[in-house]
């Protein structure tokens, strides 16, 4: 995140002794991105965090490609799955991915992870649907509800408690760093008066975690396609202090600031984030267009250059037959997509939507998973035809 923000102690200067109540030094690590040329921050454990005590056996964690899949808009029904395993790694659950990005659904029935995570290749976007709880990191305790984006920079330690109740988590895995739209940030970095967010909205660490006992902590750490099994003689969760740019944060979709006109605006409006070769958008409750001869449902348009996936939060789309909260309509590159039949007329002089969705839009095509191909709705595809009848709008209608 380009601001900088500070926690627990810290040394007046940095790279000069601090030391500890007992005399000794602590630990200083910079955690830097770009070599030595992107944001870093500086940390201060109590013991260095190079003490491995054993490293085990790599353990396969990639998903599977499906093949043979047809060049088509998909919708994907998650909401009947509650539960995708027990635990937060194990119940992670791919469906799209891609050079740049992998797209999971997460329904973990386990509270409390017993070991720490860490994903060494990749910047995290957890988007939590349903549950509440703390994202334990080694740089702070995060509380969370739903409607939070979490997102968390790569190598960043954590885990994970939840709160009793489902959990239903989005996440997002770049393999590029996330950040703010470039457009939305000046010279120095600081968000502008015409972002739909700004700094204040972003959520830091609020409060350490300091672990000192002696034992064996287990950290799996993602990187090619393995959970690498490392077992340290200190907790991750010991650090008294850190400063700089890069720590992990929240920001809820709830304090996103819709951007509305009199026309029908595009969908970079609805930019949160930006990595390389995509973007997350925040589709939130909105004034429609007010020209007074407005359209308030999308034109018809062909991604040319890229393929559109849209989750579904909150909202009417609820009520709209074979369309569910938790649900993924997918529409690629090289296929025009639009309102469904009678639709746009409909939409004329609707004032506002209620609508919550998140959006992943990718400039390289996306893959489903084997996963994924046990969640599809096979007549999406055909939904636009009058011959086979949408019962109302779908998903997309209002959207984009
Ligand atoms: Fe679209």
């Amino acid at each position: 995140m380009a601001f900088y923000y500070k926690l627990g102690e810290i040394p007046h200067k940095r790279h000069t002794q601090f030391r500890q109540p007992d005399g000794s030094l602590y630990a200083e690590q910079l955690v830097g991105t770009l070599g030595f040329s992107g944001v870093s921050s500086l940390l201060y454990h109590i013991n260095p965090p190079t003490k491995i005590n054993r490293i085990d056996e790599p353990v396969p964690f990639k998903p599977k490609v499906a093949e043979g899949i047809k060049l088509a808009p998909h919708h994907l029904r998650t909401l009947q799955v509650e539960t995708t395993g027990t635990d937060y790694l194990d119940a992670r659950k791919t469906v799209l991915l891609n050079n740049d990005v992998d797209i999971s659904i997460c329904n973990p029935s386990e509270r409390e992870m017993n070991y720490y995570y860490k994903n060494a290749a990749s910047d995290e976007v957890v988007f939590v649907h349903d549950g509440s709880g703390d994202l334990l990191t080694q740089m702070g305790r995060i509380p969370f509800k739903p409607g939070d984006y979490l997102v968390i920079p790569r190598t960043v330690i954590h885990k994970f408690r939840f709160d009793e109740g489902q959990v239903r988590l989005l996440i997002v895995e770049s393999h590029s760093p996330i950040e703010t739209p470039r457009r939305y940030r000046n010279h120095f970095g600081q968000l502008l008066e015409h972002s739909p967010f700004c700094e204040r909205d972003m959520r830091p660490p609020i409060e350490l975690i300091t672990e000192t006992e002696k034992g064996e902590y287990r950290v799996q750490i993602k990187k090619e396609g393995y959970l690498h099994q490392y077992y340290y003689e200190f907790s991750p969760f010991d650090a008294v202090g850190w400063d700089g740019y890069f720590f992990p944060y929240a920001f809820s979709i709830y304090d996103f600031e819709p951007i509305t006109g009199r026309i029908h605006q595009p969908p970079p409006v609805h930019q949160t984030f930006e990595a390389h070769n995509f973007v997350i958008c925040s589709f939130v409750p909105r004034l429609f267009d007010y020209h007074p001869l407005a359209i308030p449902a999308p034109y018809n348009h062909s991604n040319v250059d890229s393929d559109e996936v849209l989750y579904y939060v909150e909202g009417d789309f609820m009520s709209r037959k074979g369309v569910d909260r938790a649900s993924f309509t997918v529409h690629p590159g090289g296929i025009p997509h639009g309102p469904h039949p009678g639709t746009v007329e409909a939409s004329i002089g609707k004032k506002e939507t209620h609508e919550y969705a998140v959006m992943i839009d990718t400039f390289k095509p996306l893959h489903l998973t084997e996963y994924a191909v046990n969640l599809m709705d096979k007549n999406y595809p055909m939904s636009w035809s009058e011959h086979h009848g949408t019962n109302g709008p779908r998903p997309a209608d209002m959207m984009d």
